[in-house]
């Protein structure tokens, strides 16, 4: 029967040794390169969250925005960018992280959010979780509420959904890989 979850993992392709040996990187561009695996996946994201009263969608750089803004648009709310290092033009604050293969900062403009702004934090994938734990961060700073993290993909071995679940985010994602 079909299962949306299995239907997108399903799209998800799986390439070896990149960006450097011993990752095996889950790559979504071919869900998005098909108009149905794309819309298949935007809805489940709208259909969860359009009745949660939210106020924005907050999105990781690069592919959390891809994802989030067009969910914002379909929910008719308003999209905050959280970005890498350097990218943002007006008064920042930021955040330090550490990576699968790396170490990072991000950073988010400090009126983008208020608050109790009600939010939800979208992401393509959680491996170590130290990305959106920093998105949480940045927004908690601001004071805002966020209602759900959510990612299409959960790299369960990689122990980053369980972290960000130990840290208080309620977490949605849609398919997962060892
Ligand atoms: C990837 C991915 C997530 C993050 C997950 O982004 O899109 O944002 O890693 O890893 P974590 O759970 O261990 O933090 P990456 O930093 O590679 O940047 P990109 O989106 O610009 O490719
Ligand atoms: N980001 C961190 N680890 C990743 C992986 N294995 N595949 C895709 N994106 C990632």
């Amino acid at each position: 029967m079909y299962n949306p979850s299995d239907y997108i993992k399903n799209h998800i392709r799986t390439v070896a040794n990149w960006p450097q040996d011993g990752v095996m990187f889950r790559d979504i561009t071919p869900l998005l390169q098909n108009p149905k695996t794309f819309r298949v996946l935007i809805d489940l994201f709208v259909h969860r969250y359009m009745d949660a009263n939210l106020d924005l969608i907050a999105g990781m750089d690069a592919r959390g925005f891809i994802i989030g803004s067009v969910v914002a648009y379909e929910l008719n709310l308003g999209f905050v960018p959280i970005r890498k290092k350097g990218k943002l033009p007006f008064t920042t604050m930021s955040e330090e992280y550490t990576l699968e293969y790396g170490s990072a900062t991000v950073e988010m403009h400090t009126d983008a959010c208020k608050p109790g702004d009600r939010v939800v934090l979208i992401d393509d994938l959680i491996a170590t979780g130290g990305t959106m734990l920093a998105g949480k961060k940045l927004l908690e700073r601001n004071g805002a509420f966020i209602i759900e993290g959510a990612a299409i993909v959960d790299l369960v071995d990689l122990g980053g959904s369980a972290m960000l679940k130990k840290s208080g985010l309620p977490l949605f994602t849609v398919c997962e890989f060892d």
